[in-house]
């Protein structure tokens, strides 16, 4: 196995060809500025000859003076290669179907003249003084020996890589192992490649690719891509990280962020128990699961792969499947501290819930703790919201004043947010500050009915200087003071909690 992998991220080409995804200049340009904090070694910024927008958008990645390399992609057609040339690309990914069908239903040449047009197209982006990648469109099903004789030619025009795609994603591992090492055999220049995940195989085919000597792999994030899509780049650098022990220059801990903003932008959600970066890749919810994992993470995660190695978080959620370690940790972490005896309670209340097959959300966690435990009481409340006045409107910076109790003391004070929510919250942790600077460490809106006028549900997770952490919830239709109350909840929670 090699030290070094180097990543090639074409979300911004391939990626962007997925059914329904069509992103504008800025979108594109967002991604390109985190693949490269990401540390990718190369983006493949579109296709420039596709649209004035895609050549704005691959020109302005280009000109942003990013750490990868910028990549443009073209046909065998000077055209196209020029259309990269303008747009001030550092290298130019030049591709021609080399299968029998594609050449039979799609180019129409022979053999010899897509193997011409291959190498004249490689010549004129070399003449340019420009990198070049040569793509054999439908390699896995070319017969090997033209494949070879055409990388050997383009190698001879000067080509920097090559790259072996699995277009329709039919190759097997033991295959794209077997046609990587054939080629590897006899070029002198980086192999790369491509694969499609037609059969869910585009990951295992990328890594036997790396075991028989590509140096480099095509990627996206999310795994998106034409159709099934391709390999995922969370998936195939983790794997090369963790299970094979080769480096990448891949920032991991950036790696969920990237694959949260990548899913908004795009619209194409991540699903659930998508590998790395899905919701539930660290979540965990039967009993036996969270016992371990309470006790020691590896029990039942790889270990070798952390949430803090990908930038993502564990969670340990509610369900009919939960254990009392796992809903004791829940609530511990929510700030709560319950007895045996309402543990017990609690946690037969969750499976009640589960077996009547809800989904059991945070909020039915804490209500069903609020109601066993029985809420701070009136008597008990440390802060109080006295008073509270927000201004919002399109010509005003949303501004709160609050007035605060703490014991027997007043607290008042005014701050602006880029929201009235954010103003309120900005406030009430302003006014306290004297006292104690609390975070607000987590804020979760939901519409519980629908219409203007929906209750919202609104789940905060507070955290003090001492580390002490409280998650609340408050429900109310106005969204500002539903905020407010969670938050004054939470608070309390965590004075109680400093008293005792
Ligand atoms: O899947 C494919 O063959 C491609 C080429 C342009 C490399 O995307
Ligand atoms: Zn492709």
């Amino acid at each position: 196995m090699p030290d070094k992998v180097s990543i090639f991220d074409t979300t911004l080409r391939d990626g962007e060809q997925t059914p329904g995804i069509s992103l504008t200049v800025d979108q594109k340009l967002a991604i390109a500025r985190q693949l490269d904090k990401l540390g990718v070694d190369v983006i493949e910024a579109g296709f420039p000859i596709a649209s004035k927008g895609e050549k704005e958008a691959v020109k302005k990645i280009a000109n942003e003076g990013l750490s990868a390399t910028v990549c443009g992609l073209a046909r065998v057609r000077k055209e196209d290669i020029d259309a990269c040339i303008d747009s001030d690309v550092d290298m130019v990914h030049v591709f021609i179907s080399t299968s029998d069908i594609q050449i039979k239903y799609t180019i129409k040449k022979s053999k010899e003249e897509i193997l011409n047009m291959a190498v004249e197209a490689v010549s004129y982006v070399k003449d340019h003084g420009l990198k070049c990648l040569f793509s054999a469109m439908d390699a896995t099903r070319t017969d090997i020996d033209y494949l070879i004789r055409i990388f050997k030619a383009v190698e001879e025009a000067k080509a920097d890589v090559i790259n072996i795609p699995d277009t329709v994603g039919v190759a097997i591992p033991s295959y794209m192992r077997y046609l990587t090492s054939e080629v590897v055999k006899n070029v002198n220049i980086p192999v790369d490649v491509h694969c499609h995940n037609d059969f869910g195989l585009a990951v295992a085919n990328t890594l036997a690719a790396v075991e028989a000597g590509a140096r480099e792999v095509q990627v996206t994030i999310n795994g998106l891509g034409e159709r099934a899509g391709n390999a995922s780049l969370e998936q195939v650098v983790m794997s090369l990280h963790s299970l094979y022990n080769v480096k990448t220059n891949i920032r991991t801990e950036y790696l969920y962020e990237t694959s949260k903003l990548v899913e908004r932008l795009t619209g194409i959600r991540v699903m659930p128990n998508y590998p790395v970066v899905g919701e539930n890749a660290f979540s965990h919810e039967s009993g036996i699961h969270t016992h371990g994992v309470v006790q020691k993470p590896d029990t039942f995660e790889p270990g070798v792969m952390t949430p803090e190695m990908v930038g993502h978080k564990r969670r340990i959620v509610s369900g009919k499947h939960a254990g009392m370690h796992g809903i004791e940790a829940m609530l511990k972490d929510m700030g709560y501290r319950v007895t045996k005896e309402q543990l017990k309670e609690i946690t037969r209340r969750v499976k009640e819930l589960g077996d009547k097959g809800k989904r059991v959300t945070d909020a039915d966690l804490l209500a069903i703790a609020e109601a066993v435990i029985g809420e701070v009481s009136k008597a008990k409340k440390i802060v109080d919201l006295e008073e509270l006045a927000v201004m919002t409107g399109n010509r005003v910076i949303p501004t709160a004043s609050v007035k605060i109790r703490f014991k027997d003391k007043y607290l008042v004070g005014a701050e602006t947010g880029v929201g009235p929510v954010d103003a309120a919250i900005r406030a009430i942790r302003s006014v306290l500050k004297e006292v104690e600077d609390i975070k607000l460490i987590e804020y979760r809106l939901e519409a519980i009915t629908g219409g203007s006028d929906a209750l919202a549900e609104v789940i905060v997770k507070l955290e003090d200087s001492k580390g002490n952490k409280a998650t609340t919830r408050a429900a109310r239709e106005d969204i500002v003071m539903a905020s407010v109350e969670a938050m004054v909840t939470g608070i309390n929670r965590i004075f109680l909690m400093r008293e005792d």
